[in-house]
């Protein structure tokens, strides 16, 4: 990991907003979530911008021209274009030798992607990959439903995967699915009637609905599943709960954060969050945090990371990770 940034629109909404569309309150929002305050993509504002800016500043650090990146890989589940916007982010980064593709995993997406451009390092196929976690699901957001419209915001957090001899950052990983559990947190696509074709053949017009989710559920589902994740992605790595230097968890509930530390015996104060600030940010909140943390100097060269995503599909993912 050579490199890390993000960008996030500039626009903040607080819970002192949302007061105004839903019946809610900053205390309640506050103690059941740790969230205060949001950013919202603005109208005109797209989210391969922001994400190519959080590209743009991995690069930077890292020291490597767009003109060297090899793969970019766009984690998200609300691009600009159905089509995916992997390539649209390529085409602003100048990353023009590069082959670029969406992933989408949900809130494990940047996970997701992680080892997967890993596995390009691995093999000799790539010496740089980007990888990008990107997410705007306030498109999705029903302002009117106050269980899910207090807990999202947008943003964009990016990670330069760099080939070195001998080492490698990411130790150890587990990844899991279930498709069961697709009705518990679900924006689908909601068939809205049939286009008739000219030659009587019909094709369904519609669009994707808002997010629907069940919170309890999702919360339970996280607790149990996240400290699971990690200590498999620590076996690993042939590492112990007390090699974990930092905790960075996918931010959706300071109540999920706490738990699953106290569950793995790791200490508040190792725990990452910058949930007050951003809200749920989907597939952006681990590199949004990562890079947080590594600029203000809290997370320094050579600590070892457990970062776990977990949300729609069912997905959750867990890596451990040498910054
Ligand atoms: N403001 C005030 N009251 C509210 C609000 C609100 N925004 N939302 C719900 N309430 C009320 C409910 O109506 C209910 O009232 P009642 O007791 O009179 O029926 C009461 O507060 C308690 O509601 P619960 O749903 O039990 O609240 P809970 O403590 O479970 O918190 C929350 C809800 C925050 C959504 C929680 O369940 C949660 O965080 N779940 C996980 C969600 C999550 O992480 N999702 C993202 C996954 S990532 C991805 O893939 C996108």
């Amino acid at each position: 990991m050579a490199g890390v940034g993000s960008s996030v629109p500039a626009t903040v909404l607080t819970n002192k907003d949302l007061e105004k569309l839903v019946e809610t309150n900053d205390e309640w929002i506050a103690s059941r979530t740790g969230i205060r305050q949001r950013r919202i993509l603005g109208a005109g504002e797209s989210l391969s911008e922001h994400a190519a800016r959080a590209g743009e500043r991995a690069l930077e650090m890292a020291g490597v021209v767009a003109a060297d990146v090899d793969i970019v890989i766009l984690a998200t589940s609300s691009p600009d274009d159905v089509f995916g916007s992997a390539c649209q982010v390529q085409a602003l980064l100048g990353a023009s030798r590069a082959v670029a593709f969406d992933l989408t995993a949900a809130c494990s997406g940047f996970v997701l992607a992680l080892v997967t451009g890993t596995q390009y390092i691995r093999t000799g196929t790539a010496k740089n990959v980007l990888v990008i976690g990107a997410d705007a699901l306030s498109r999705y957001v029903d302002w009117r439903d106050r269980s899910t419209c207090i807990l999202f915001g947008d943003g964009c957090g990016a990670v330069l995967l760099s080939a070195h001899e001998g080492a490698c950052s990411l130790l150890g990983s587990s990844l899991h699915s279930d498709g069961n559990g697709q009705k518990h947190l679900k924006a689908a696509f909601a068939g809205k009637g049939n286009k008739a074709l000219d030659n009587g053949v019909a094709s369904t017009a519609g669009a994707f609905d808002n997010i629907l989710m069940n919170g309890q559920e999702v919360f339970k589902f996280a607790v149990r599943a996240v400290p699971t994740v990690v200590e498999a992605a620590l076996a690993d790595a042939d590492l112990a709960v007390t090699d974990i230097d930092w905790l960075l968890l996918h931010q959706a509930n300071q109540r999920i954060l706490d738990s699953a530390a106290q569950r793995l015996g790791v200490a508040p104060e190792r725990v990452v969050s910058n949930l007050a600030n951003y809200g749920n940010t989907s597939a952006a909140s681990i590199p949004l945090a990562l890079d947080e943390a590594v600029r203000s100097g809290s997370i320094a060269p050579g600590s070892t990371v457990a970062m776990a995503g977990f949300g729609a599909g069912l997905t959750w993912a867990s890596a451990i990770v040498k910054w």
